[in-house]
């Protein structure tokens, strides 16, 4: 991917090293909620918003490859999205991690 392509269509979030393991980093992208993750070495990025009752998940829990909402403790994918509890996944973004920079695609 070009730089230009990059530019045109992920905005930049974060810089990595600002990525905590054990917790998710909150940011903004195209007005909305966006949690940036890391787990394994491999950065996610999920809907703030959990789909069971649309409430924040920026205090989750990263453990094994998911994000465990504080509310109800379901667990989601980061990478899919889905959800082990018969709810709707969290939409999930597209994240590119270039030169130590987070770039996610709204
Ligand atoms: S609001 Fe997230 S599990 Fe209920």
């Amino acid at each position: 991917m070009s730089e230009n392509e990059l530019n045109e269509e992920f905005e930049k979030v974060c810089l990595e090293a600002e990525v905590p393991t054990h917790m998710p980093k909150r940011v903004q992208v195209g007005g909305r909620g966006v949690l940036v993750a890391k787990q394994g070495g491999t950065v996610y990025a999920v809907d703030e918003f959990c789909p069971h009752k649309n409430r924040s998940m920026r205090y989750g829990i990263l453990f094994d490859g998911e994000i465990i909402c504080p509310h109800h403790h379901y667990h989601f994918d980061l990478e899919t999205g889905r959800c082990k509890s018969r709810c709707a996944p969290v939409h999930t973004y597209e994240v590119r991690v270039i030169d130590g920079e987070v770039w996610i695609r709204p």
